[in-house]
């Protein structure tokens, strides 16, 4: 175990009719407030009127940056730092999923920098400051709000970077599961991937002695995978929704990540795929993260059997470490199956047309990934077995 400093300064704010809480949070910040969502959910579900009342009662001054993207684009930051620059915004409320939210991030340090707001993404410049913003979860997925890091998308040139920095830590996040009632099957189980996958980013990390953190891992992939099923079944059942959505943000707070650094290339990987196409990254996620399993087992063959045995189950007897190990991700594949992520690259129409002009993408920085670096052969290896 490395030696770390654990510093988390989102105060989380968690369970039914919270949102009331708005009252008592956002005044400490200022009465200018831009309220940042997405493409209408909010709307159709009744949570924008219950936020914009709210706003009304504390007779806060109200901006609108409605049309955040899924994949959250450079044009739409752009937007809002001009909003924010124009009228000295005090304040800045991200209701919606992770995009929306990330969208907020980079709104927040641009209206504090000169330049153009995706130099902070390139790390041209580092966001020192930002505005302060709090969050309302609508989605339960990126873990966004509970953490300091962001990924936008520059549609011009199809690239998607994250970038963080601890000025961008929402100041609080309001997580009532019943504002995740209304997320459509799909979107639900691109979110359980996602968790699950930041929860592997973690697991595959290159030190020793890692004990609690390894079982704190196994313990969240086992909570998501026995309630996963229960809550497609049953997608307003408040039990299964708060669950995921508690478990969503412990995946990517730093709770389960103190004392050593993880993996993060299969993100780098997915993000390459969202950059081009578009598509959803925790369906990307469901199609890549197996693939870069089998692609790395020989680079620490017992971790992947530790994962086989503990949390898919894999009887070991008579086995070698390899099969118990492969058994183990292909229970994964099989259990991503069973509630209907993506499996294949076919799945949102990717030939390898493109794999080249995606592996050069996500070989922007050089060789990546903690566990196992990976150069521009090991990434189109990994697509050409996702086709
Ligand atoms: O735009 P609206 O109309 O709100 O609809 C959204 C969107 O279409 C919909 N939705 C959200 N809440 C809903 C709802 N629909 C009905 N009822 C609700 N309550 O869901 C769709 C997807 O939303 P989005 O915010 O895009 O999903 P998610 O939370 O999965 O965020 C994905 C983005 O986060 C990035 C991803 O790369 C992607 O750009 N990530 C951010 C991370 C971070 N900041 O830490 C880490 C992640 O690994 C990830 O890379
Ligand atoms: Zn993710």
């Amino acid at each position: 175990m490395q030696n770390f400093t654990f510093w988390n300064p989102t105060k989380l704010i968690f369970g039914k009719d919270q949102l009331i809480e708005l009252k008592n949070e956002i005044p400490k910040y200022g009465n200018k407030v831009l309220v940042v969502y997405g493409g209408g959910s909010i709307k159709r579900n009744g949570l924008y009127d219950k936020v914009i009342d709210l706003l009304d009662e504390m007779h806060a001054e109200v901006y609108e940056l409605p049309g955040v993207e899924p994949n959250p684009r450079l044009s739409t930051v752009h937007k809002g730092v001009e909003i924010c620059k124009t009228n000295q915004v005090d304040f800045l409320l991200a209701v919606g999923g992770g995009s929306v939210i990330d969208c907020t991030k980079l709104i927040a340090a641009g209206a504090k920098y000169d330049g153009d707001a995706w130099d902070l993404v390139t790390k041209k410049a580092f966001a020192h400051e930002a505005l302060p913003f709090g969050t309302v979860l609508t989605l339960a997925a990126t873990g966004s709000e509970m953490n300091s890091g962001s990924v936008i998308t520059n549609w011009e040139t199809n690239e998607k970077y994250g970038w963080g920095s601890p000025a961008v830590f929402p100041k609080f996040s309001i997580l009532d599961p019943v504002n995740t009632f209304t997320v459509p099957r799909d979107q639900t189980v691109y979110g359980i991937v996602d968790m699950m996958s930041h929860v592997f980013e973690h697991y595959f990390h290159p030190e020793g002695n890692t004990i609690l953190q390894d079982r704190m891992c196994e313990s969240l992939l086992i909570t998501v995978m026995e309630t996963a099923p229960k809550l497609l079944e049953d997608l307003e059942n408040y039990e299964h929704r708060a669950t995921i959505l508690y478990n969503g943000t412990m995946a990517l707070n730093g709770m389960l990540s103190m004392g050593y650094r993880g993996d993060w290339a299969t993100h780098n990987i997915e993000h390459a795929v969202s950059a081009v196409y578009d598509i959803p990254h925790g369906g990307g996620l469901a199609i890549l993260f197996p693939n870069w399993m089998k692609h790395n087992l020989q680079v620490n063959v017992e971790r992947f059997k530790q994962l086989a045995i503990r949390v898919f189950g894999v009887d070991p007897q008579a086995k070698s470490d390899e099969e118990i190990a492969l058994e183990g991700i292909d229970k994964l594949r099989e259990f991503w199956n069973s509630i209907g992520a993506p499996a294949r690259l076919a799945d949102y129409d990717i030939d390898d047309s493109k794999l080249d002009v995606m592996a050069d993408k996500a070989m922007a920085n050089g060789e990546f990934g903690n566990f196992k670096k990976l150069n521009h052969d090991d990434v189109l290896a990994i697509y050409k077995a996702s086709l």
